[in-house]
């Protein structure tokens, strides 16, 4: 199944001039959790962020979505396996992954935006941690707007200073 993970403010920022301005230990937590033992699927500049450290994501099949680069292993990360569509990395998952393997959609911002509006991506699960941080919108990264009319509730409940909410395709 494709699922999709976000944690953003209650105004769809998902990051301030390029990074991520909070850290929750308990999202972190609990996105490593609902990923591990699936696939991940990240725009180039998301990988950007993280640290050479915690990369590749560990004990998840990593893609990165990119059309300027065309090797992974020039940046010593030879696991992951780079995509210059979302199409043809959602096709990889379908023919070459068992079924019962998820594909977490973890962003930024455009992998969001074409993995919710584009009609051959079957996304059928989001995982939405509202924080609550108050970020201005002039340097922000937005989620793209959900049409709530294509989605149904399955769970909302609040953890500490998160509210966390998971939906299914209506
Ligand atoms: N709060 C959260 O849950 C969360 C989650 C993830 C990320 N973030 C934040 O989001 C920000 C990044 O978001 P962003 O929208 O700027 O960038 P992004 O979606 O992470 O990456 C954009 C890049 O992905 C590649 N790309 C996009 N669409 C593609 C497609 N259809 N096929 C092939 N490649 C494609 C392009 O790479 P090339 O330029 O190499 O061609 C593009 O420049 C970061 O600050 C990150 O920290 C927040």
């Amino acid at each position: 199944m494709i699922k999709l993970i976000v944690a953003m403010t209650k105004d769809r920022v998902i990051a301030d001039k390029g990074a991520i301005p909070w850290r929750y230990t308990e999202d972190l937590r609990r996105f490593r959790r609902m990923t591990m033992g699936c696939t991940v699927v990240m725009g180039r500049k998301t990988w950007d962020t993280i640290p050479d450290y915690y990369k590749p994501l560990t004990g998840r099949l990593n893609m990165v979505l990119s059309r300027s680069r065309t090797d992974m292993q020039q940046y010593d990360f030879p696991s992951v396996l780079l995509f210059n569509g979302l199409e043809e990395a959602m096709g990889f998952c379908e023919s070459h992954l068992p079924k019962e393997r998820d594909t977490w959609i973890m962003g930024g911002a455009e992998i969001y935006r074409e993995a919710l509006e584009n009609t051959k991506i079957n996304v059928e699960h989001l995982d939405i941690v509202t924080v609550p941080d108050n970020i201005p919108l002039q340097d922000a990264t937005l989620f793209p707007e959900i049409n709530w009319e294509e989605w149904v509730q399955t769970s909302h409940y609040k953890s500490g200073e998160l509210v966390i909410e998971t939906y299914r395709k209506a």
